[in-house]
């Protein structure tokens, strides 16, 4: 049975705004589960009504089988980190941890004993008599990660804690969070509208948009197996192939043709990065996969050199599409008008109805 199950949770503003429509989720014990989505999808909305701050209009909220809905914010054991650092400024970082303590009447004797442990997991043991303000965002971040831990929950909330940081603060602070989250195993649901951050710290995510679930899995399946264009679109990008005869051909080679013929309205999209550049010989590699792969012709167009990946975009007979090759070499046979041939494997191409919905199965499981 799953720790945490929210089941059809329904959440209208002012009877017209509707911030959550019929989302369903559930949280494993000890699982890192993410809130992936974009702004207003209502990713607050489902925490904050998970934590008591607000009231679902219709829906269920369940934790170890036990209805949430009838239990009150404050002893609902839940603890919450904000996307601003919520510490106080005059009190040090001892007394801001051991704030939370205090409406639960927990003994001086414990108090001394508990707030240098939720310090030592986020290693600010030796700053505990600092004040916030001589501390840098993501030691203040830390305070309020140690303050809701400190509390011993049983479930930790934390909506985009991260968005204040640098983005090299966010990327170290985010492995920490993962680290300390594993080592004490309190089930964790996380909001954040940053794709790579949830891919990096997720034991599960949830895509949501508009109020209701996309799609929820492993990283891997999310990225590797979106089941909507929504998902595919907004986790990673794709090239959308342009229908007409030559898709059509380009199918029927991967052995797709029935499942287009039969759904005359899909759409074809294909991963940047999972289509391979055919040096030297074209024609060999699809010879060795026959049925699975196909070439596709193109001429470059444009041609992007990042650093540690290059973005090539091409015309071909399916239009332009964007390849992303991770060790480019040198710039000079990407000039414009320049011939270059990219394989196409059948696996990474996702075909979606009209409604959105994947039509072809996927390779990642
Ligand atoms: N108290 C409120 N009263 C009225 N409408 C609200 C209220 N809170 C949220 N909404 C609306 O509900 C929808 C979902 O909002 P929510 O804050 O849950 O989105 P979000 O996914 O957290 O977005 P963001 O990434 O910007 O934080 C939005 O359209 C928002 O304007
Ligand atoms: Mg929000």
């Amino acid at each position: 049975m799953s720790y945490l199950t929210v089941t059809n949770a329904t959440k209208v503003f002012g009877g017209t705004v509707v911030a959550l429509a019929d989302a369903s989720i559930s949280v494993e014990p000890s699982e890192f589960f993410t809130l992936l989505g974009p702004s207003g999808c209502g990713k607050t909305t489902l925490l904050r009504s998970i934590a008591g701050f607000h009231d679902l209009t219709s829906g269920e909220i369940s934790i170890n089988g036990k209805d949430l809905r009838k239990v009150p914010p404050h002893k609902r054991d839940i603890g919450m980190v904000f996307q601003d650092y919520a510490v106080f400024p005059h009190l040090n970082v001892f007394d801001n941890v051991a704030f939370g303590l205090k409406p639960r009447k927990v003994p001086a004797a414990e108090v001394k004993k508990r707030v240098p442990e939720a310090l030592e997991a986020v290693r600010l043991e030796a700053l505990a008599e600092r004040l916030p303000s001589a501390m840098s965002g993501g030691q203040q971040q830390r305070i309020g990660l140690a303050r809701a831990m400190v509390i011993n929950p049983q479930l930790l909330l934390m909506d985009e804690p991260l968005s204040n940081l640098d983005a090299k603060l966010r990327v170290e602070l985010r492995e920490e969070i993962r680290e300390i989250q594993k080592k004490v195993g309190i089930a964790t649901i996380y909001v954040t509208h940053d794709q790579e951050e949830a891919l990096a710290i997720s034991d599960r995510i949830c895509v949501m948009s508009d109020g209701h679930v996309e799609q929820i899995g492993t990283p891997e399946q999310i990225y590797g197996d979106p089941q909507t264009r929504f998902v595919a679109n907004f986790v990673g990008t794709i090239n959308t192939m342009q229908p007409g005869a030559a898709l059509d051909g380009l199918l029927g080679q991967l052995g797709l043709g029935d499942l287009a013929a039969a759904n005359a309205d899909a759409s074809w999209s294909v991963r940047p990065e999972s289509l391979q550049i055919i040096q030297g010989n074209p024609g060999a590699d699809a010879k060795a996969a026959a049925g699975t792969n196909a070439e596709l012709n193109g001429a470059v167009s444009k041609y992007t050199y990042i650093g540690r990946e290059s973005h090539l975009q091409l015309s071909t007979d399916v239009g332009e599409i964007v390849v992303h090759i991770a060790n480019p070499g040198p710039s000079s046979k990407y000039t414009p008008g320049a011939p270059i041939t990219v394989n196409i494997e059948r696996q990474s191409v996702f075909g979606f109805a009209a409604t959105g919905d994947r039509i072809n199965t996927g390779p990642a499981k």
